[in-house]
């Protein structure tokens, strides 16, 4: 039998099936912004980079390869999204768009629990407006 040892403890990036299924939800992601509209205003005409930058740090997020701060740095999200007004509106509407996402890719309950968890707080943190 060729048994591989692997470590006692695999990362969420490895349990989903690594790069190429965040690179699909992040284009599901992107795909709602562009049908939506809510929040398309924010972001530059090509969506190239911000899908990298988005996929790239949720790999890293979730325990997958640093790529996301070998090209760009410490994250510091918050502050990377300060030049955009984001209240309740924008941050609902991005909640929405990674919701749907994350159902297209269909996680197992755990995972899905996770991110979600995750991506409220996140997101809500990320609010930088008064209302
Ligand atoms: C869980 C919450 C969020 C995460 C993990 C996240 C993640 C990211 C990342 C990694 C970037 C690229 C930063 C860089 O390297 O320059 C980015 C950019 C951006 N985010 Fe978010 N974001 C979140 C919430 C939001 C919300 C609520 C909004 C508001 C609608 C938003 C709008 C944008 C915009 C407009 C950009 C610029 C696109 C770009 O050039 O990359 N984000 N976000």
């Amino acid at each position: 039998m060729n048994i591989k040892w692997v470590g006692a403890k695999k990362t969420i990036y490895d349990a989903v099936g690594g790069r190429e299924w965040f690179e699909e939800l992040v284009d599901h992601f992107y795909e709602n912004v562009e049908i939506n509209q809510r929040i398309r205003h924010l972001y530059p005409d090509d969506l190239t980079l911000p899908k990298k930058n988005t996929s790239d740090f949720l790999i890293q997020y979730w325990g997958g390869p640093s790529d996301y701060s070998e090209r760009r740095g410490h994250p510091r999200l918050r502050m990377r999204h300060a030049p955009f007004q984001i209240g309740f509106e924008e941050r609902d509407a991005w909640m929405d768009h990674m919701r749907n996402a994350l159902e297209a890719m269909n996680p197992t309950i755990e995972i899905k629990e996770a991110m979600l968890e995750y991506f409220e707080m996140a997101s809500t943190h990320m609010i930088n407006v008064e209302i």
